[in-house]
C-alpha cells in the first residue's frame, strides 16, 4: 500500500461506470446529463447559479445583481437577504420534514439522539437568545471549540441566525491555537464544553478555553457558554462563565432568523498555509449557501430518506459544509458521530453504518488505508448493505486504498466519489457525479457544473494531457472565499499572484498540482507548497517550526513532510539546538510535547532529527527539497552544487 505516485496513477486505466441500477434512479443521470449541465454553466456561469439560488433556497428579498467581480474580489446575489439558518431548518417546518430525523447523533460512549427538525430548530432559537441575552449582536465574532455532539451544530446555526460569524476551531488544537484565532477575530463569546469523549479519554475543553483566555489574553472575551458533556470538575469563573443547561430551560424558543445580506460574512475558519499564522477564510451567506446545497444534492444525489453520514469533525470545513449546511439545507438526515475507530472499537465505523441503516458515506482515505490495515473481518461482520454512495476528501486517493473501498465496503454497487475541494472552495470542486461520471480510481475526475478549472504553467497556459501543472479555477464561483479576514491583501498574495494572469483574467490558485488525463479527468498531485496533509488534516511546515523555535532549546527547525503508509505524510523535524543544549532523548521528547501544546496533537512530530547544520544555499536558504529526500530515505535528487557546504549533506546522509 503506497501513496500515490505519478508513475502509480498514470498507469492507472481502470474505470467503473456507475451501476445502471443506480444511474436509472439518478438525479444526474449520465454523461449527457452531465455534459449539458457543465456546457449551460460553462456558458453564463451567473445565469446558471441565479437559476438555481431561485428554485432552491428561500430569500427574504431577491438579489440585484448576480455577481459583482472584480478581481480577486467576488460578491454575489448582491443586495439579496437570505439567512442559512432559515433555509436549513424553518422552511422545512412547514413540510412533512418536521418530524423527521436532522441529526442523528452517536457518542462515543455509546450514547444516542435524534433531534427532529422541529427540535433542532427549538434549540437553535433557544441558543440565539442566549447568545444576544450575552449581548452578542449581528456582526459580532462567535468562537466555538467543541466536541462532535450536536450543541457543535446548534451553536453554529444559532450564530448563523443572529448573524454573528462563527469561527469554529477544532478541537484537537491548543489552548495557545485557539487563543492566537480567537484574537485574530476579537470573538465576544465562546461557545464549548466541559469536555468531549475522543479515543477512549475525555478532551478537557474547558480547561483550554480557561488557559487561552488567562491574565484577558483575549480582551474581547465577554463570556463562555459551557455545554455540558464529560461531567468532569471545572474550573469556574463566576460572571464569565455561563452554563447552558442553566439558561436553556428559562429561553424563549421563538427567535426570528435574520434577514442578512447575500454577502455578510457566515464565519471565518482559521486554515494552515505558507507562513507561521494561520490564515482566517472568509466566507459569506448566499453564495455559500447555495453552493454546499447544490453539490450536496448532486454529489450525493441524494434523496428525501437517505441517511447521511460524514466522519470529519465540524472543526474543519468539510464539516461545515457537510455534516452541517449542505446536508440540512437540503432537509437531509445528517449522522454525527462524537467517536473515531480507536483500538478498543476499530470496527466502529462499521457498526454505526448497520445501526442506522446509512446510506451516504463519506469519509478520508487515511481512515480507509487504516481500516485496509486492520483486515476485512470488522466490515465484513456488518451488514453494510444500506450503503448506496460512498465519497472520499482531504487528500489524494491512491488506487489500492480505493479499490478496497469499492470492494469490501460498497461491495462493488456503490459510486465512489472523490471530492477536490479546500477550506477556501467551500465546497466541492473536482467530483464524480455518482449517476453520470464513470470513475477512475484516485481521480476526483471532472469538475462540477459552474466551475471552470484547469492545469496551467507559471504563465498561465493550459499544459498538455498528462503533464504536471498547477491546478486553478478560471471563473469565480459561488462559494469561493472571499478574503483573509483582516488581509485583503494577504488574500491576494497568497491566491492570485502565483499564476500570472491570463489575459488579463486572474486564475485562482490554492496550492495544488495536478494533471489532465486525455480523457479530461483530473489526477490532483497534492501541494506543491509547504504546507503538509497528515492524515487528512492541513498544516503548514512553517507554523510548527515557529512552535519549535519558540523553545529555548532549538536555534533553527525545518519541517518537511515524510510519506506515511496510513497518515499520508507524517511531521518530520531537523532541528539544530543552541550551544548550551545537547541532543538526548528526553529533549526529543520534549520538543514534541512542545509543540503539541503550541499547536495541538495533530502537529506532533512524528519524527525529530538533530543535526549540526541544515543544508542551504549560498544565499542561506534551506534546501528542503533534500530535507524530504532525507527523512523519507530516498536519495537526495537534484544538483547539490548550490549548497554553501556539501559537507553538511555528507553528514546527514552519514547520520540517516
Ligand atoms: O491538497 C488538497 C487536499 O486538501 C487540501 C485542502 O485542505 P483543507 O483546506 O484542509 O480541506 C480539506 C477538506 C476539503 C487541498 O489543497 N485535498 C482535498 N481533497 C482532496 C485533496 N487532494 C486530493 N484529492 C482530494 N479529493
Amino acid at each position: 500500500m503506497s501513496q500515490p505516485t505519478i508513475e502509480s496513477i498514470l498507469n492507472e486505466k481502470r474505470l467503473f461506470e456507475p451501476p445502471a441500477e443506480f444511474a436509472n434512479q439518478a438525479r444526474i443521470n449520465g454523461m449527457a446529463a452531465y455534459d449539458a449541465l457543465y456546457e449551460k454553466a460553462a456558458a453564463d456561469p451567473a445565469a446558471f447559479w441565479a437559476e438555481l439560488a431561485e428554485k432552491e433556497l428561500h430569500w427574504f428579498k431577491k438579489w440585484d445583481q448576480v455577481l459583482d467581480w472584480q478581481p480577486p474580489f467576488a460578491k454575489w446575489f448582491v443586495g439579496g437577504k437570505i439567512n442559512i439558518s432559515y433555509n436549513c431548518l424553518d422552511r422545512h417546518l412547514t413540510t412533512e420534514r418536521r418530524n423527521k430525523a436532522a441529526l442523528i447523533w452517536e457518542g462515543e460512549p455509546g450514547d444516542e439522539r435524534t433531534l427532529t427538525y422541529a427540535q433542532l430548530h427549538r434549540e437553535v432559537c433557544q441558543m440565539a437568545n442566549v447568545l444576544k441575552d450575552l449581548g452578542v449582536k449581528k456582526g459580532d465574532r462567535v468562537g466555538l471549540y467543541m466536541p462532535m455532539i450536536p450543541e457543535a451544530a446548534i451553536a453554529m446555526l444559532a450564530c448563523a441566525r443572529i448573524g454573528a460569524p462563527h469561527t469554529v476551531v477544532f478541537g484537537g488544537f491548543s489552548a495557545e491555537a485557539l487563543r492566537d484565532r480567537l484574537n485574530d477575530a476579537e470573538a465576544k463569546v465562546v461557545i464549548t464544553a466541559d469536555g468531549g469523549f475522543r479515543k477512549d479519554k475525555t478532551i478537557p475543553l474547558k480547561a483550554a478555553v480557561d488557559k487561552a483566555l488567562e491574565n484577558n489574553a483575549v480582551p474581547s472575551i465577554t463570556n463562555v457558554l459551557v455545554v455540558q458533556r464529560t461531567q468532569e470538575d471545572i474550573y469556574w469563573q463566576d460572571g464569565r462563565d455561563v452554563w447552558w443547561h442553566e439558561v436553556k430551560p428559562t429561553t424563549s424558543a421563538k427567535c426570528e432568523a435574520e434577514p442578512m445580506d447575500a454577502e455578510d460574512m457566515l464565519f471565518i475558519l482559521y486554515t494552515s498555509g505558507t507562513t507561521g499564522k494561520p490564515k482566517g477564510v472568509v466566507h459569506t451567506t448566499g453564495g455559500y449557501n447555495l453552493y454546499t446545497h447544490m453539490t450536496f444534492q448532486w454529489t450525493f444525489d441524494h434523496k428525501e430518506n437517505d441517511v447521511y453520514w460524514c466522519t470529519a469533525d465540524v472543526g474543519w470545513i468539510t464539516g461545515h459544509s457537510y455534516i452541517v449546511y449542505g446536508p440540512l439545507s437540503n432537509g437531509a438526515t445528517s449522522l454525527m458521530y462524537e467517536g473515531v475507530p480507536r483500538p478498543s472499537n476499530p470496527g466502529c465505523f462499521w457498526d454505526v453504518v448497520e445501526k442506522y441503516g446509512v446510506n451516504i458515506f463519506y469519509t478520508a482515505p487515511t481512515a480507509i488505508r487504516a481500516f485496509i490495515k486492520m483486515g476485512d473481518d470488522r466490515p465484513n461482520a456488518r451488514d453494510l448493505s444500506s450503503l448506496r454512495i460512498l465519497g472520499t476528501v482531504g487528500e489524494p486517493s491512491n488506487p489500492e486504498a480505493w479499490m478496497w473501498y469499492h470492494k469490501v465496503i460498497g461491495g462493488e454497487r456503490c459510486p465512489i466519489v472523490d471530492t477536490w475541494w479546500q477550506t477556501e472552495t467551500g465546497g466541492f470542486m473536482l467530483t464524480p457525479l455518482p449517476g453520470a461520471t464513470p470513475t477512475k480510481p484516485g481521480s476526483a475526475t471532472k469538475p462540477f457544473p459552474g466551475i471552470l478549472a484547469d492545469v496551467v504553467d507559471l504563465d498561465g497556459n493550459p499544459v498538455g494531457d498528462n503533464e504536471g501543472g498547477y491546478l486553478v479555477v478560471k471563473h469565480p464561483w459561488p462559494s469561493m472565499m472571499r478574503t483573509v479576514y483582516g488581509n485583503d491583501e494577504r488574500f491576494r498574495r497568497t491566491y492570485w499572484e502565483h499564476i500570472a494572469p491570463k489575459d488579463g483574467k486572474y486564475l485562482y490558485f490554492a496550492g495544488d498540482g495536478a494533471r489532465r488525463d486525455e480523457d479530461g479527468y483530473f489526477w490532483v498531485m497534492g501541494r506543491v507548497d509547504d504546507v503538509l496533509s497528515v492524515s487528512g488534516h492541513r498544516l503548514g511546515t512553517m507554523e510548527i517550526e515557529s512552535a519549535l523555535v519558540s523553545h529555548p532549546a532549538v536555534a533553527e527547525a525545518a519541517v518537511v513532510g515524510r510519506k506515511d503508509e496510513i497518515k499520508g505524510e507524517d511531521v518530520y523535524a531537523f532541528v539544530t539546538l543552541e550551544g548550551s543544549f545537547s541532543a538526548s532523548d528526553e529533549l526529543k521528547a520534549e520538543l514534541k510535547q512542545h509543540v503539541v501544546d503550541e499547536i495541538g496533537i495533530i502537529a506532533r512530530p512524528g519524527e525529530i532529527r538533530f543535526t549540526d547544520a541544515l543544508p542551504k544555499t549560498r544565499s542561506g536558504k534551506i534546501i528542503r527539497r533534500f530535507l524530504r529526500n532525507l527523512a523519507s530515505g530516498e536519495e537526495v535528487a537534484g544538483d547539490t552544487t548550490t549548497m554553501e557546504d556539501q559537507s553538511v549533506l555528507d553528514k546527514l546522509r552519514a547520520g540517516a
